[in-house]
Formats: structure tokens, C-alpha cells, sequence
């Protein structure tokens, strides 16, 4: 080969070589910016401030020394991967019980006691992408046209009724009401659920294993444009959401709404394994729904309920 070519290639490699450790380094920096390493270096501080020097020498070293590190709970049962313990550190730590977000304790340690993180992770309650790992991606605020947002506060107890069908044995007060209000209605008049009521529209019993993507989104108002959403929505005016349904719109309040939407969001048929399953009495058997009451004026009594006169 001709010297001059060869002085050529050579200087190319080497430009390239510089470039390539160019990259690298900006990525590094990048990846030293990442949100959750941030927030990781933050609740380090938070917890050596807590933590006396001199008494606990040991510990305080240990905690020096905690490098930055992705925490996850894998739970096989459901195929979840969990990270939301990468940026909620304090979760299971009343030490933390006044810390601001996102290492503040739970607000119910007593149900994590009963469902512990390594077991159950989080998104099993409260939805969102278990596997991201920055605030947005996690799925914490609706975003347009992404269908799996986290779980309305409202709508919490929606995904206790997934595997609890005994609603009163953990006094799921929100699925107690919507059960009520749907028997009011005569709901089952038209819906089905386990093989109790009428035909005209779909069978609910299986309505919080459907897919967010059977659903048209077309006539939301604005916002997420969820299957949590489309609920609300549609029990606020079914003839917009769906046209030509016959569905009417009913009196109802948001407090209503809300358990309504918790109660119909809460029907699975979802098989857990036995060590997910809550026992029941022996003596349970699920509500009937199909009875039928005089329908009643709803939003006058439950605003009686909640002592909104
Ligand atoms: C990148 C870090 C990060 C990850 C990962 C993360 N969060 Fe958060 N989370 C935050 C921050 C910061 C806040 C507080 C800001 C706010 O109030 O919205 C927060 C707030 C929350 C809140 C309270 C919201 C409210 O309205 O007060 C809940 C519930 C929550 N996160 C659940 C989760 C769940 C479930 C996951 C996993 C799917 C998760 N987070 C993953 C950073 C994170
Ligand atoms: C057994 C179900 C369950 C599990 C598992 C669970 N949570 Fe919760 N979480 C709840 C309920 C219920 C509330 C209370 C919501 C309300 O009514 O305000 C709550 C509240 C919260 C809040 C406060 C929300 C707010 O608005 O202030 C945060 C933050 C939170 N959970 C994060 C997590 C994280 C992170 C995990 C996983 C480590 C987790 N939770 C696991 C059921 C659960
Ligand atoms: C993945 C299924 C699952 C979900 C979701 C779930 N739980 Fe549980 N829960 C269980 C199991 C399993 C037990 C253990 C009960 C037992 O040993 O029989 C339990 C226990 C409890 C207990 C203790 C009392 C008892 O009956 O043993 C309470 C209270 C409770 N859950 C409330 C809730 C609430 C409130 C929610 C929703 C925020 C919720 N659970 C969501 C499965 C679940
Ligand atoms: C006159 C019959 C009728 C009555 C009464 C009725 N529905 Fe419906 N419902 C339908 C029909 C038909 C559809 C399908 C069209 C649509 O989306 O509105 C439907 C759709 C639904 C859906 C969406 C189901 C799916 O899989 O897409 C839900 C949830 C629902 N109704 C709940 C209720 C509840 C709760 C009540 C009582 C407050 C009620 N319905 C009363 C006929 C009825």
C-alpha cells in the first residue's frame, strides 16, 4: 500500500478512536443526570442525616458508601417487573412518614404489611409502567393516547376488588356503594355479570380484563385517553362516548361515578395462584346483582351519605 494512503487510514482511526471516547463520556455524564440517580443521591443524604455517626459508625459507613443502583421487584405470577423502588426509596420506612415525594412512606403501611413490596411490587395497585424508570415514563401524569396511566386516586379500590370479591372483609366502602348504586339502576337489567341479568348490552363480568384498545376514544372530551377515562366519560353521558347506545344518562355525582367506575373496573375473571388468592369465609357467597329494587333517585341520597346537604 502507498505510504500516503497509509497515513490517511491512520489518521482516520485515530479520529475516530477520539470521537468514540467523545460519545462515551457524554453518556456518561448523561447517564450520571438520569432522574432516579438524582433522587437516589438525595434519599442517601435524607438517611444520613437520620442516622447518627457516632453511635451506628457501621451502618453510616455502609450507607456512605450505597452507590446508585436500579431496584426492581420481579413478580413471575404476573410477569411484572417493578421499579418504582428505584425513586420510591423511603416506601416501607416510617423514618421517612413526613420525607416529601417520591420518599415519602406509604400512606398505608398496614396494607403493605399485607401485601409486602417484594411480593406484590406496586403496579398491581396502582398501574403505570412498572419498568420505567423516570417520572413521566412511569406513566404518573395521563398522557395523550397512552392508555395504561396510573390509577386514579379515586378509582384505588377498583384493583383491590380484582382479587377480593369479599368487598365488606376489607371494607371497601367505594365497591360496597358502586354494587349498591348498580343494582339501583337496574344496570343488570341490560349487563350481565357471572351469568345474573339481561343481554341488550355487553357482559361485565370479565370488563377490567379488556383490553384499553376495544375501546373508541373518539368523543372524549380532552385528556387521557384511558379505559379509566372512557368509564368516567361514558357513565357521564354513554349517548357521547357511544353513539346511538342506548344507555341513558343517569343523576349521578362524581362520588358516584367514581364508585360505579371502581366497582365495574374491579370485575376479573383473572386467575391468581393460591398465595395470591384472599381466603374467604366459608359462609361467602358472592352478591347478587340482578335483584330487583325500586329504582331510586341516587344523587340525593348518597350527597345525604357523604353529608353534602
Ligand atoms: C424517576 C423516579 C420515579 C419513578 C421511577 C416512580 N416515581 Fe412515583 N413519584 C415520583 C415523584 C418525584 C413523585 C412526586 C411528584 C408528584 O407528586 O407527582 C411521585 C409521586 C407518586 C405518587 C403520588 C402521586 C400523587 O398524586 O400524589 C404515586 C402514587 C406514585 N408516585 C407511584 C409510583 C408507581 C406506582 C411507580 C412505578 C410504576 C412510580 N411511582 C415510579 C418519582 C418516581
Ligand atoms: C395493596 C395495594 C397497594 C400496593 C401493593 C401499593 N399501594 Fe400505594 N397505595 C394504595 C392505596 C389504597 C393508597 C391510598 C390512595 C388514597 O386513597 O389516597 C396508596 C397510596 C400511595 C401513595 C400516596 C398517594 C398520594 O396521593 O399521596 C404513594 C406514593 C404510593 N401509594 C406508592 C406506592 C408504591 C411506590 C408502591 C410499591 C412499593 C405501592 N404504593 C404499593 C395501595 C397500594
Ligand atoms: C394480587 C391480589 C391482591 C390485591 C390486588 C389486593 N389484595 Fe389484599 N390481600 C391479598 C391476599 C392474598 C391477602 C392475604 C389474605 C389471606 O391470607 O387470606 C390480602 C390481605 C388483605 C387484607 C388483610 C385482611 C385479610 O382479609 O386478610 C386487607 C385489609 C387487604 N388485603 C386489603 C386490600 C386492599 C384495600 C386492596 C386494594 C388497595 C388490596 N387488598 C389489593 C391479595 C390482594
Ligand atoms: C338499556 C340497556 C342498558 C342499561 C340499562 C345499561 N346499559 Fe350499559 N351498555 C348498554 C349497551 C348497549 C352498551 C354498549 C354501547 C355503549 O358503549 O354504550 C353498554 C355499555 C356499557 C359499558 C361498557 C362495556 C364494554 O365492554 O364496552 C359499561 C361498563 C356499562 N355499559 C355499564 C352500565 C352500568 C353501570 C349501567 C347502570 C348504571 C348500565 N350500563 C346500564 C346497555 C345498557
Amino acid at each position: 500500500m502507498e505510504k500516503a494512503v497509509l497515513r490517511k487510514l491512520t489518521l482516520l482511526s485515530v479520529i475516530c478512536g477520539v470521537a468514540g471516547f467523545v460519545l462515551l463520556g457524554l453518556t456518561a455524564v448523561r447517564d450520571g443526570k438520569r432522574e432516579w440517580k438524582q433522587y437516589q443521591a438525595e434519599y442517601k443524604e435524607l438517611l444520613l442525616k437520620k442516622i447518627s455517626r457516632d453511635r451506628n459508625p457501621a451502618l453510616y459507613e455502609r450507607i456512605a458508601n450505597m452507590k446508585p443502583e436500579i431496584k426492581q421487584v420481579v413478580i413471575d405470577e404476573w410477569g411484572a417487573v417493578d421499579r418504582c423502588v428505584t425513586c420510591h426509596l423511603g416506601i416501607e420506612d416510617q423514618l421517612f412518614a413526613s420525607a416529601k415525594q417520591p420518599f415519602t412512606a406509604h400512606p398505608k403501611p398496614e396494607l403493605l404489611k399485607h401485601h409486602p413490596v417484594e411480593k406484590y411490587g406496586c403496579t398491581i395497585c396502582h398501574g403505570g409502567q412498572g419498568l420505567s424508570t423516570i417520572y413521566a415514563g412511569a406513566a404518573h401524569k395521563a398522557v395523550d393516547h397512552w392508555p395504561v396511566p396510573m390509577v386514579a386516586k379515586g378509582l384505588m379500590q377498583s384493583r383491590c376488588g380484582v382479587c377480593h370479591k369479599d368487598f365488606e372483609a376489607i371494607g371497601a366502602d367505594m365497591l360496597i356503594k358502586g354494587r349498591e348504586i348498580f343494582k339501583e339502576m337496574h344496570c343488570a337489567g341490560c349487563h350481565q355479570i357471572e351469568r345474573q341479568g339481561g343481554a341488550v348490552g355487553p357482559d361485565l363480568s370479565a370488563f377490567a380484563d379488556k383490553d384499553p384498545g376495544n375501546f373508541s376514544y373518539a368523543n372524549l372530551d380532552k385528556g387521557s385517553h384511558s379505559k379509566q377515562a372512557w368509564v368516567i366519560e361514558h357513565f357521564r353521558d354513554p349517548k357521547k362516548v357511544s353513539p346511538g347506545s342506548p344507555m341513558r344518562t343517569y343523576a349521578m355525582n362524581d362520588y358516584q361515578i367514581e364508585c360505579l367506575a371502581s366497582y365495574v373496573l374491579s370485575l376479573s375473571q383473572r386467575d391468581f395462584p393460591r398465595q395470591y388468592t384472599p381466603k374467604v369465609k366459608a359462609d361467602f357467597a358472592p352478591h347478587r346483582v340482578d335483584v330487583i329494587v325500586p329504582e331510586t333517585e341516587l344523587s340525593a341520597a348518597a350527597d345525604h351519605e357523604k353529608g353534602i346537604e
